[in-house]
């Protein structure tokens, strides 16, 4: 089975460049068959998340052709199925964005139920009132949604939670619709923004996208566009604590430096330096770090995926630390592991109560979801000793050449998948 097998006590040092947001991109790549033009779309992640979109747009007619590793043309005016195959949808959250694209055009789609990381029971309701304000007819037939409309007219939707999934899906149905769709309470995420700005440049008119208010005016269609998915601030953040928590000194480059503030702002109070530069910033990591508490909030407050790698830190930081964790009820899985390194957490309802440690040491553990196990292996780098990390399938979802990264930054981390490699590395490495 493929496992990380890591040599922790490194501290991470040089340049590392961030690749295309992965939830964005998934954004897009759905937004892309509202058209039957040609768009391109460079700076996509080459991630299984993404692949796996990929391959469901290809299931039901879409052409999908790779320029380079990271840009792709996408075509669909071939597309001769609104019913995607649950093999591709079922592993991936943001399978739900297909039902968004498909109404907005074709007025009907059949999608299973979102699959993706077991972190809370991430309900869809909201994306179900959002279709159905713009007049769709939903249903729930054997664990699919399905969805049907003779026409979408614009309406007023207010969300009653911020949510990134159904803001982006309300987008996704109304750009074509008869008239002006106002969402309240709507997710400012970067993603939200990126996947507007792609819409834009498709022709849509979608105004006060990264606002609470989104304006959209329905327009009669979208043509071509070629679109630079913007940076990846999570695969940003995991490396800005990596380096935090190896004692490291690391420029993390291609980001968007406004994007990371909630992150930088941790960090800082942790007692690194942080500087900043137009689409850069190094994280510079000196002695202990110091305790503070996290609380997950939606943009601009500080990422439920980057809690995991927060805790991470604050686990080996002077003093206690709390991390409260306000989006997925389910987010702490990864502290049964994290214990097994010696860290010492007490987890009460949906905060961590974290006395941090001196030293991680290594351990073998697996990734219980996509973050965790990113934060996980920032814990092996910073231990003493060898880990292995089983389950890379799920850090796979979400970053492109993760092992290669670190490994180019001076850690020591191989991907394996035999035993008699894991023996070999620990022979090479000591
Ligand atoms: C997206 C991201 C995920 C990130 C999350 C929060 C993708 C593919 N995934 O997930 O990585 O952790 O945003 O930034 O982009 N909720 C409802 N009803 C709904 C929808 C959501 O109650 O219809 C709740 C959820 O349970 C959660 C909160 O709203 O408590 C936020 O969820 P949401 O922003 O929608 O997350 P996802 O789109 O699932």
């Amino acid at each position: 089975m493929e496992q990380y097998v890591i040599k922790g006590g490194n501290a991470l040092k040089g340049e590392v460049n961030i690749a295309g947001a992965k939830n964005a991109a998934l954004g897009i790549l759905a937004a892309s068959i509202l058209t039957d033009e040609t768009v391109i779309i460079e700076n996509l992640p080459d991630v299984s998340d993404i692949n796996m979109f990929i391959q469901a747009m290809q299931s039901i007619g879409c052409m999908v052709e790779h320029i380079d590793r990271n840009t792709i043309k996408v075509n669909a005016i071939a597309i001769d199925s609104t019913e995607v195959d649950e093999g591709y949808m079922k592993k991936i959250r943001a399978s739900y964005y297909m039902l968004g694209a498909l109404t907005g055009k074709y007025h009907r789609a059949k999608v299973v139920l979102p699959g993706g990381c077991k972190i809370g029971t991430r309900p869809i309701d909201q994306h179900i009132k959002g279709f159905k304000a713009l007049g769709a007819k939903v249903d729930i037939v054997s664990g699919n949604v399905v969805i049907e409309a003779d026409k979408l007219t614009a309406n007023d939707i207010y969300l009653d939670v911020v949510t990134v999934g159904a803001t982006i899906n309300i987008m996704l149905a109304a750009v074509l619709a008869d008239g002006k769709t106002i969402i309240e309470n709507a997710a400012k995420e970067p993603h939200v923004v990126d996947v507007a700005n792609f819409l834009n440049s498709m022709g849509a008119n979608i105004k006060g996208a990264g606002t609470d208010t989104i304006r959209i005016r329905g327009v009669e269609k979208l043509h071509g566009t070629t679109y630079s998915v913007i940076p990846d601030q999570i695969e940003a953040g995991t490396f800005m604590f990596a380096s935090a928590v190896t004692g490291g000194n690391v420029l993390i480059k291609n980001v968007i430096p406004k994007h990371l503030e909630s992150i930088s702002a941790k960090l800082i109070e942790m007692g690194c330096e942080i500087k900043e530069y137009d689409d850069s910033v190094r994280v510079i990591s000196e002695g202990r770090l110091k305790k503070t508490n996290i609380k997950t909030l939606p943009y601009p407050g500080f990422p439920t995926d980057m809690q995991p790698q927060g805790a991470v830190a604050l686990a080996l930081a002077e003093g206690t630390s709390l991390v409260t964790e306000s989006i997925f009820e389910n987010r702490f899985k990864y502290v049964d592991e994290l214990t097994r390194m010696g860290a010492t957490i007490k987890v009460e309802g949906n905060t961590a109560i974290i006395e941090g440690v001196e030293k991680y040491t290594g351990a073998n553990i697996s990734a219980p979801d996509l973050r965790a196990g990113a934060a996980l292996v920032i814990a092996a780098l910073a231990a003493d000793g060898i880990s292995t990390i089983e389950d890379i399938h799920f850090i796979e979802r979400g970053y492109e050449d993760f092992p290669a990264k670190l490994s180019k930054l001076g850690a020591l981390i191989e991907k394996v998948s035999e035993e008699k490699e894991v023996r070999k590395f620990i022979l090479r490495v000591g």
